[in-house]
């Protein structure tokens, strides 16, 4: 009886782009998917955008475009990204959709008849300018530890202490700068401590298989001893203004991103079934997420996840579920995060390598699928991606040992038997070496040992090729009367290839595409390693399969890659403690979208008096200006405003400079400073307009 699995990967965010640490889930994910489906067991992959959340609302703002532009376009770019590596979602959807309100809507109205759902008032800053409630990712201030500047509300990266945002000493808003105002507000919580969550979980997270060793150990200490009481309710509500679903019977209350996050694997299967019934293909949805069916009918859930939110997948998502009446997943399978050439990655040194980045510099997704397979395991254990050692990989196991098997045969076949294989030997060692490796192999598929798979593949690609090079083709080719004795080598090696195609087809589906063309057969199956291909099968001409990873071309990823940018954060999502989830997001996306106050009051602005300004000599653009900004002497500035003042003009005016300017030796003398003017971006219009202060302002105020 082919198996009903359900398995979704970890919904990205809506705000940025896809980089190599999300692949590693996805490659991961979608290698498995494609596993499954060779064994002939109906296997849906779905996934999606996830969209809601104050980053993303305030990264709209920004750009000058409506969240839901945003979420279009990003949804566009992840999409190409993960055709480009061949992840193959059998549904990529969003979770801004009419699908995921409904399911958060039915289990939030279901938590709430069961009386999990509970308001409580708590005080939070607000940012009275923005008119709305901060994130702690949207607080900054002192290290209430060590004094340090502009620290995040969490915590602090210049001595590493963790506190409240209440704590920080003069905070202010990131958005806006504003002093925030401590204010109340109703929230919705989802009652965690209830006993009946606690004893499910305990239940749950111990019961055999759900969760990796190391992740159940880590649900045991979250829940703490028997009879502890260690979870606390879960905050599941946001003020307006929010990007996301109001919650029904709370205006301007919304669903917090990370409540319909994992709601949305199932509002992307829902629009799934639903497109899937349009092309006649009728799917049980209610079998794969209503408690009762999903028993009857026996159908599995997986969810692939990075081991910084496992909190959320093993602890809030299955109690929200096993209370409101839906299936809990089967297993949650946790990833480590990826590390490239040792060390988290980074921008400075051009190791936050994006997809779309890997694709234009023209290397291989097929290389990263292998590699990243070659040292992936079932554990939770980080990655590394060492560049050297990734081309010196792929070209050996790949180039060296199993391209080279077809790319050594197949001309001879072409060329000297008209394309016809000669029957293969069913009894040779090698040839019954790999038939008899497809259950084990298969195996380590199942239990997601993909490096231990890739090993075996490649000790079974050795045989082979010995065996290649003990009846030597090339040789046999230019002796007389060897002509059997080359068909038969020719045709056994490529029934060699063929089979192995079979192993790494999850793994390099591109390739096996093209191999299944070359070879002129059927889509293959995992069941096709059983069989040999007949004597007399007609094959295509070889086509090239894979060329070598040139070094050039990492450098030329790593220098695409290169920031030289200011510090930028440093993170690799997922690669995010669970608690600091939303956080890290807020982060990057403040960090992008703003100028901090302590930037902007870097910059001394004065308001000057035009006391002297005259024509320079030889200058067509220049005029030099005397400033009184309150100092004992004028300052010297020369502004390139010849073309829209006559000096005699502006003699006597207020104006506003930048007042601590390094000063700049000119050809025509030292300039002390700035003047500021406005001019449309384009210079179209070619008006240039020096700002003046409102009657009042006298020279050496301060601009802030
Ligand atoms: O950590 C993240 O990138 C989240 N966007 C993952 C959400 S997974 C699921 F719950 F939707
Ligand atoms: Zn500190």
């Amino acid at each position: 009886m082919p198996r009903q699995i359900l398995v979704t990967s970890a919904l990205p965010y809506a705000n940025g782009a896809i980089h190599l640490g999300h692949l590693v889930e996805y490659i991961q994910t979608d290698i498995w998917v494609r596993f499954q489906k060779m064994q002939g067991h109906q296997c849906w992959y779905v996934c999606a955008d996830d969209t809601h959340g104050t980053p993303i609302m305030l990264r709209a703002e920004k750009d000058g475009i409506t969240p839901e532009a945003l979420i279009e376009r990003v949804h566009a770019e992840h999409s190409r990204d993960f055709a480009g590596f061949h992840v193959a979602f059998d549904n990529y959807y969003s979770t801004h959709s009419e699908e995921t309100r409904f399911f958060a809507n039915d289990i939030y109205g279901k938590l709430k008849a069961a009386g999990l759902i509970e308001t409580r008032t708590i005080e939070q800053y607000y940012d009275p300018v923005k008119a709305m409630f901060l994130p702690d990712r949207f607080i900054k201030g002192e290290c209430p530890k060590c004094g340090a500047k502009d620290q995040y509300g969490d915590n602090c990266e210049t001595c590493g202490a963790a506190y409240t945002p209440n704590e920080l000493k003069n905070p202010y808003s990131a958005v806006s700068g504003a002093q925030p105002e401590l204010r109340q507000s109703e929230h919705y919580f989802f009652k965690l401590s209830d006993p009946r969550c606690q004893a499910f979980l305990r239940r749950y997270t111990r019961e055999d298989g759900r969760l990796q060793p190391e992740a159940a150990n880590k649900m045991q200490e979250w829940l703490g001893a028997e009879g502890e009481n260690k979870l606390t309710d879960w905050d599941i509500s946001r003020d307006a203004p929010y990007f996301g679903f109001e919650i029904p019977d709370a205006p301007g209350k919304y669903f917090y991103v990370w409540l319909d996050a994992p709601i949305g694997y199932f509002g992307s299967f829902k629009n799934l079934v639903a497109r899937q019934a349009a092309e006649g293909v009728a799917i049980d949805l209610a079998a794969f997420i209503d408690a009762d069916a999903a028993a009857k009918a026996g159908t599995e859930l997986y969810h692939f996840i990075g081991k910084d939110i496992l909190y959320f997948h093993a602890l809030f998502w299955p109690a929200e579920l096993a209370h409101a009446g839906y299936r809990t997943p089967t297993r949650i399978f946790a990833h480590g995060f990826l590390t490239v050439d040792g060390a988290k990655m980074s921008k400075s040194r051009g190791t936050f390598i994006t997809a779309e980045s890997f694709l234009k510099t023209g290397l291989n997704p097929e290389w990263l699928r292998y590699y990243y397979a070659a040292k992936l395991s079932a554990t939770m254990e980080d990655i590394d991606l060492n560049l050297e050692d990734f081309g010196a990989r792929v070209n050996a196991d790949l180039v060296g040992k199993y391209v080279n098997i077809a790319s050594r045969s197949a001309g001879f076949i072409s060329k000297r038997f008209n394309g016809q294989l000669a029957p293969a030997d069913a009894g040779l060692p090698a040839i019954k070496a790999i038939q008899e490796a497809a259950p084990r192999v298969a195996e380590l598929y199942e239990a997601r040992e993909f490096g231990k798979a890739m090993r075996e593949v490649m000790a079974l690609a050795d045989g082979a090729n010995q065996y290649v090079d003990s009846v030597k083709p090339w040789e046999l080719a230019k002796q007389e009367g060897k002509e059997a004795e080359l068909h038969a080598a020719c045709s056994n090696a490529l029934n060699l290839f063929r089979l192995l195609t079979v192993f790494l087809k999850p793994v390099l589906p591109a390739v096996a595409a093209k191999v299944e063309t070359f070879l002129n057969i059927a889509p293959l199956a995992w069941a096709d390693a059983a069989a040999l291909l007949a004597g007399g099968h007609g094959i295509k001409a070889y086509e090239h399969l894979m060329t070598r990873v040139d070094a050039k071309l990492i450098e030329k990823l790593v220098e695409a890659n290169k920031e030289s940018l200011a510090p930028a954060p440093e993170q690799s999502s997922p690669q995010r403690h669970a608690e600091h989830q939303e956080k890290a997001a807020e982060k990057q996306v403040a960090e992008a979208a703003h100028c901090s106050i302590d930037d902007f009051m870097k910059v001394d602005l004065r308001i000057a008096k035009i006391v002297e300004a005259s024509q320079v000599e030889g200058a067509d653009k220049l005029i030099r200006l005397q400033l009184d900004i309150g100092e004992e002497k004028p300052r010297q500035v020369f502004a390139g405003i010849k073309s829209a003042y006559d000096p005699a003009a502006l003699v006597g005016r207020l104006t506003v400079m930048v007042a601590n300017l390094a000063p700049r030796k000119m050809k025509f003398g030292l300039s002390e400073g700035m003047v500021l003017a406005a001019s449309d971006p384009d210079g179209k219009t070619g008006g240039l307009y020096i700002l003046a202060p409102d009657a009042g302002a006298q020279p050496g105020m301060r601009v802030k």
